[in-house]
């Protein structure tokens, strides 16, 4: 079994991830998360929302996850947004083409379906599944179709990324944060794609969550006002020029910036953002790196991307987040679509004299032939634009009707105006995480296994003896505890910011007297807000086992010296170090031990049998 199967086969036995519909033999591209994967799933969504609610400010907001068709044409996806697709003639399992190719050649995402499909033929690709050749490729729309209401209904789509309910909720959140640039909203929610062929677990998912922000931005100046915060911060990059020779590199976020490696401050800023989010719920900063779009790669609304992406063991480098400045290109597609102009005014520090060239309406001419309506016609050629005075046919809408407007009825004149503002169409800069996918690297970067007796060395620990001294109590009182001197353990490093259990309470026998003890300290932690597994069956050595096995970071166990001294045995999941600390004030210490970079060995005494 490599990781991956590892992985996927614990994730299953312990609830973190079932196939979905399994009843019914399963669909791929559908999983559920089972108790113990909602609860790491939400923890990680909940410190995304810390980092981009709470310390950045973006408010959330929930659209509809099914999109009316006119937003999908505004945005580009009902035009493009496909993959290209190859089926086999023999057994019809269908395929992504440029996947089919990614050995024979790079780049093979950048190739057209026509392309690809020459590529097939020349290196004479054949079918994974039977040997079969392979139909002609060509490209797949990825959005689900869904009719709204009944009858014929009206066209619509399960939307394929989050952010088009922020770019047409613009004018309210521009109101709502009064206009005043930069502003930012985010949603967490699902996106839909019937992805070709999903066969990555939940990195590929046919419905998945995104984490998505739209920055609105000043496109005049791309500075980040708290650059400084992360300018020293050094990050892995894999820019343009580092593919070409197939080496990333180190640089810090200033010089990247300074270098023009990194367009500019905000997408820096963000890089660096996302790099501390990502570390933060556990992935390895030694497997992560951001890799810049390549040109012909880059999608078709951003003129920069870099992806943050972490190594797997089964797949190689994988996306997990992807960083682009989407530049004003769905905003104005918006305002093209829904015709409704789109921008915030932005008002000078100094009001400035500028000169401009002015239209002068004629009423003495505009009143005899458009009568009641000629004052707003006035009105309406003063808004033109330059350009569109300088056409040879002027034309303006009132009240809905198009008007001409003979070259008799207008005089031009340069003029001298006092401007204190001007409309600005924002740019976007989005961080876009999947939730899924940080949700597998989080899993396979915490999982180990690990030579228990070695571990106990490097610990200081006496020997697994030491390590799992519960174990001999039991055996004290008659039970066998032979799976606590297996060789191996399973282990989960989760950081303690994601467990899904944050503390396991063992009283170490089933006994009344232990139990109430256990059961009064499992009320105070929840008290405190901890995750608590209450957990009585089998041995405290398997119990560990178990509860390694989920990344529970600690332990407390309830043994006979607590009804003696009111003291329980905390043990580190890591370290396997125990310390014996009072039961008074234990939801305290746990909670700085879990929150508060609290030291463990300042936790309690150092105990060993
Ligand atoms: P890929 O090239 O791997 O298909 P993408 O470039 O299409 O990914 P984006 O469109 O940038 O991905 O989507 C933003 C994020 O959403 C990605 O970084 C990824 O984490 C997540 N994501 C995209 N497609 C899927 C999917 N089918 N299943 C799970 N997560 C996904
Ligand atoms: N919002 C970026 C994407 O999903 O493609």
């Amino acid at each position: 079994m490599d990781k991956y199967e590892k992985v996927f086969e614990l994730a299953k036995r312990r609830g973190f991830l079932w196939n979905s519909f399994e009843l019914y033999g399963g669909s791929r591209g559908f999983y559920d998360y089972g108790p113990l994967g909602s609860t790491l799933k939400r923890r990680i969504e909940q410190i995304w929302r810390e980092f981009y609610v709470i310390q950045e400010g973006f408010m959330e907001i929930e659209c509809p996850t099914i999109g009316i068709e006119e937003v999908f044409i505004a945005s580009g996806h009902v035009g493009g947004f496909s993959d290209p697709l190859c089926e086999c003639i023999n057994c019809s399992e269908a395929f992504r083409a440029d996947h089919l190719v990614e050995n024979v050649m790079d780049a093979a995402g950048t190739l057209s379906a026509d392309a690809l499909t020459k590529v097939i033929r020349d290196y004479e690709i054949r079918c994974p599944e039977c040997g079969g050749e392979f139909r002609d490729a060509y490209e797949f729309n990825l959005m689900f179709k869904t009719t709204i209401g009944p009858g014929t209904g009206r066209q619509g789509y399960l939307r394929p990324e989050t952010a088009q309910g922020m770019f047409v909720d613009f004018q309210r959140l521009s109101r709502f944060y009064r206009d005043k640039l930069p502003f930012g909203a985010v949603q967490i929610g699902k996106s839909y794609r019937n992805e070709i062929a999903p066969r990555q677990g939940v990195i590929r998912l046919r419905e998945f969550t995104q984490a998505e922000c739209e920055i609105f931005v000043d496109p005049r100046h791309k500075k980040h006002p708290n650059f400084e915060r992360f300018s020293d911060k050094e990050l892995v990059l894999y820019s343009q020029e580092a593919q070409e020779k197939g080496e990333s590199f180190r640089m810090t976020v200033r010089e990247a910036v300074k270098a023009g490696v990194i367009a500019h401050e905000i997408l820096g800023y963000n890089l660096a953002l996302t790099n501390e989010f990502l570390t933060k719920i556990g992935i390895n900063p030694a497997r992560l790196r951001f890799r810049q779009h390549l040109k012909d790669e880059m999608a078709h609304y951003a003129i920069d991307c870099w992806d943050a992406e972490i190594e797997t063991e089964r797949f190689g480098w994988v996306e997990m987040v992807g960083i682009a400045d989407r530049t004003d290109y769905d905003l104005k597609a918006h305002a093209r679509v829904s015709k409704t102009e789109l921008y915030v005014y932005v008002e000078y520090n100094e009001p400035r004299m500028v000169t401009r060239f002015a239209i002068k309406p004629n009423m003495g001419k505009l009143g005899p032939v458009f009568k009641g309506k000629a004052k707003n016609v006035a009105d309406a050629l003063k808004q033109l634009s330059e350009e569109e005075l300088s056409k040879d046919e002027i034309k303006v809408t009132v009240d809905g009707e198009e008007l001409t407007i003979s070259p008799d009825m207008v005089s031009f004149a340069e003029e001298t105006v006092k401007v204190s503002g001007e409309n600005v169409i924002p740019h976007v800069i989005e961080p876009s995480y999947g939730i899924d996918r940080i949700f597998y690297g989080t899993m396979e970067h915490a999982y180990d296994e690990e030579n228990v007796a070695q571990k106990a060395a490097e610990s200081g620990l006496k020997g697994m003896e030491d390590a799992d001294s519960e174990s001999r109590a039991v055996e004290a009182e008659g039970e066998s505890d032979a799976e606590a001197e297996e060789e191996t353990r399973l282990v989960m490093h989760f950081s303690s910011a994601v467990a899904p259990v944050q503390v396991a309470v063992l009283p170490l026998l089933t006994r009344k007297e232990l139990a109430d003890p256990a059961k009064e300290i499992v009320a105070k932690l929840r008290e405190k807000t901890l995750l608590v597994n209450y957990d009585d069956s089998g041995t405290i050595g398997r119990r560990y086992r178990r509860n390694d096995e989920i990344g529970t970071p600690y332990s407390i166990t309830v043994d006979y010296d607590t009804l003696e001294d009111r003291t329980v045995t905390i043990r580190d999941r890591d370290s396997m170090r125990q310390v014996r600390a009072p039961i008074i004030g234990i939801e305290n210490v746990l909670y700085e031990l879990i929150y508060r970079d609290r030291s463990f060995e300042s936790a309690g005494k150092p105990f060993n049998f």
